[in-house]
């Protein structure tokens, strides 16, 4: 899967996906993932890709010239299943949704700026609106980064144990269960009892029921 990422500031992306699961991932050639700084398409003497609002409100706009140039080039060289742009009155991004964009070949991401985005943008360029929370961010970086994240995790051989990844919390609408490690006992603080007895099925029965009951305690919406 390749991931197209498009910002002004791209260095507040590259750091988020260069550790740990997403480096390997993009190490071992299963997620390509590139970021794209916007000045780079610019046809402005100063590398501009901001400029006022028609109309006289405030602040800047980022301007459509350099993204639809950005988008225009990579088209060019191959097909997109979607071009996401990034903003709190998109759609709220979920595990499903994360599901879903994992079965992707190619996708870009426009990290934008909330009322910065010239409207054609996003009236002719994008695909589908992403938001990450109600809650408003100063940038769509961020934002980027999260879902590239949830969504390179997915990518099958990404995660070594795949059922590792199938039993993360939300992927059977459930809480995932507790987990614990050596040492068995710590400061007089115990692990369950039964996590110790090696008895397979009723561990697995213990998890269910933890994942349940955390669900119908912490997020009872899940269940309904
Ligand atoms: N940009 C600013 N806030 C955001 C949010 N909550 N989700 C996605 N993009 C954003």
């Amino acid at each position: 899967m390749r991931i197209d990422i498009l910002s002004v500031v791209p260095e507040l992306i590259e750091p988020f996906l260069d550790h740990s699961i997403v480096k390997r991932a993009r190490d071992k050639g299963l997620a390509e993932i590139v970021v794209h700084n916007l000045r780079d398409y610019t046809t402005s003497r100063h590398r501009k890709v901001d400029d006022y609002p028609f109309g006289g409100e405030a602040g800047m706009v980022m301007q459509i010239q350099p993204i639809d140039a950005c988008i225009s080039h990579l088209r060019s060289q191959r097909e997109y299943d979607e071009v996401i742009f990034t903003t709190p009155d998109g759609e709220t991004f979920d595990q499903p949704m994360a599901n879903t964009l994992s079965l992707k070949n190619n996708i870009i991401i426009l990290a934008g700026h909330y009322k910065g985005v010239d409207f054609r943008v996003r009236e002719h360029l994008i695909t589908k609106e992403i938001s990450i929370g109600d809650y408003v961010l100063t940038g769509g970086e961020l934002p980027a980064a999260v879902i590239a994240d949830a969504v390179v995790r997915l990518i099958p051989g990404v995660i070594g144990d795949e059922q590792s990844a199938l039993s993360d919390s939300f992927q059977d609408g459930l809480l995932a269960p507790p987990v614990y490690s050596r040492p068995a006992e710590y400061k007089g603080w115990k692990v369950p009892d039964i996590l110790l007895s090696g008895h397979e099925a009723k561990i697995a029965e213990w998890r269910y029921e933890q994942a349940l009951e955390r669900t119908r305690r912490l997020r009872p919406d899940l269940l309904d």
